[in-house]
């Protein structure tokens, strides 16, 4: 009898280590690390899931970039600009002593999940009420002229990064980060004699300790790779969208493309119009890009109301 018991004893203990086991080995993590800890990283390894497109290691310029030659050519005929490197890279270093030497950019950690909304101009935003959703996302990047005052409840009311280039400067607060596009040797000039201190202004334009510039040898890469070369170079707002792939995990997309009318204008025009302007950038080729990026989960994209 004694033994039986204790065979039965032995029997719940054996079973109970076996249950136990179980429920542990279900929660080990996958072998295989992933990048980042959201539903899908869009750089795993370095490549996107997608057209073997592959992350670009400087996104932004730091003081000791050193521009290559090639680069450095294309950028400078994109808007037909003068100037040689040498004047290029004196110039831009004394812009480097006004601004940090090294911008922030974080690496993805297997363990979070760095959200980001990108919000362009579109007109389709109206009436979206997505303010919330996007206010939501750990950074929101604007895009040249796009605001919040008036329209919080489609477009949000955070900005923490305000991509942007000398004709489509805005004054930002204090806490949001320029990220200025350079498209010629002007370009630097605006750059230095805005970041100058003068008594006569009230209040400058933006504040120097958060300034980002866009690494021109980076808006090459997006024209060859993720554009095949199509149009003279990518606009502003889809070198802004590849910019997020590379800030951030999770990637959503507002305010791109028409509205349902098919009116491609800005949220805050009076009247729409009808008029698609592009100017020599590829528009539809982007368009379609962005589209097949949504269907291969890279980001996710939102068309309005
Ligand atoms: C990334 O690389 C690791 C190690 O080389 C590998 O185990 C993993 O499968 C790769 N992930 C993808 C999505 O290619
Ligand atoms: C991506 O690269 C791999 C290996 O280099 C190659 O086998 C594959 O065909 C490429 N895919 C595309 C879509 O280019
Ligand atoms: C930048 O690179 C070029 C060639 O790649 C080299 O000749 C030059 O010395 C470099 N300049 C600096 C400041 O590193
Ligand atoms: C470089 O900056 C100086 C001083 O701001 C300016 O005079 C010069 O024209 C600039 N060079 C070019 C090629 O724009
Ligand atoms: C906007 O689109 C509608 C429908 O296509 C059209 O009737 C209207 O004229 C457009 N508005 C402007 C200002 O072009």
């Amino acid at each position: 009898m004694k033994t039986k018991a204790r065979l039965f004893i032995l029997f719940l203990s054996v079973s109970a280590i076996f249950v136990f086991w179980g429920q542990v080995s279900q929660y080990a993590p996958p072998e295989e690390q992933r990048s980042c800890a959201c539903d899908q990283c869009p750089f795993e390894n370095g490549t996107l899931a997608f057209q073997n497109l592959t992350r670009f290691s400087q996104p932004f310029l730091s003081r000791n970039s050193n521009l290559s030659e090639e680069d450095f050519n294309w950028w400078r005929v994109i808007q037909r600009g003068g100037g040689t490197i040498s004047e290029y890279r004196r110039n831009m270093s004394r812009v480097f002593k006004l601004i940090p030497a090294n911008p922030p950019l974080e690496e993805p950690i297997p363990g979070r999940c760095r959200t980001c909304a990108v919000v362009g101009n579109s007109r389709n935003l109206l009436n979206s009420h997505y303010g919330p959703f996007i206010d939501f996302q750990d950074y929101v990047i604007r895009i040249n002229r796009g605001h919040s005052k008036g329209f919080e409840a489609d477009v949000g009311k955070r900005t923490t990064h305000q991509v942007m280039y000398l004709e489509s400067r805005s004054q930002l607060d204090d806490t949001t980060r320029p990220v200025l596009f350079t498209f010629k040797m002007r370009d630097l000039e605006w750059i230095t004699s805005v970041l100058r201190p003068q008594p006569s202004r009230k209040k400058s334009l933006f504040n120097k300790d958060l300034v980002m510039i866009v690494n021109p040898a980076f808006m090459r890469n997006i024209h060859h790779m993720w554009l095949q070369k199509k149009g003279a170079y990518a606009s502003t707002g889809f070198m802004s969208l590849v910019l997020a792939l590379h800030i951030c995990d999770e990637v959503h997309v507002f305010g791109f493309g028409a509205d349902s009318d098919g009116n491609w204008s800005h949220y805050w025009d009076k009247k729409p119009n009808n008029k698609v302007k592009t100017g020599g950038h590829p528009g539809n080729v982007e368009y379609e890009m962005i589209m097949a990026l949504a269907r291969h989960q890279v980001l996710k994209f939102y068309t309005g109301w």
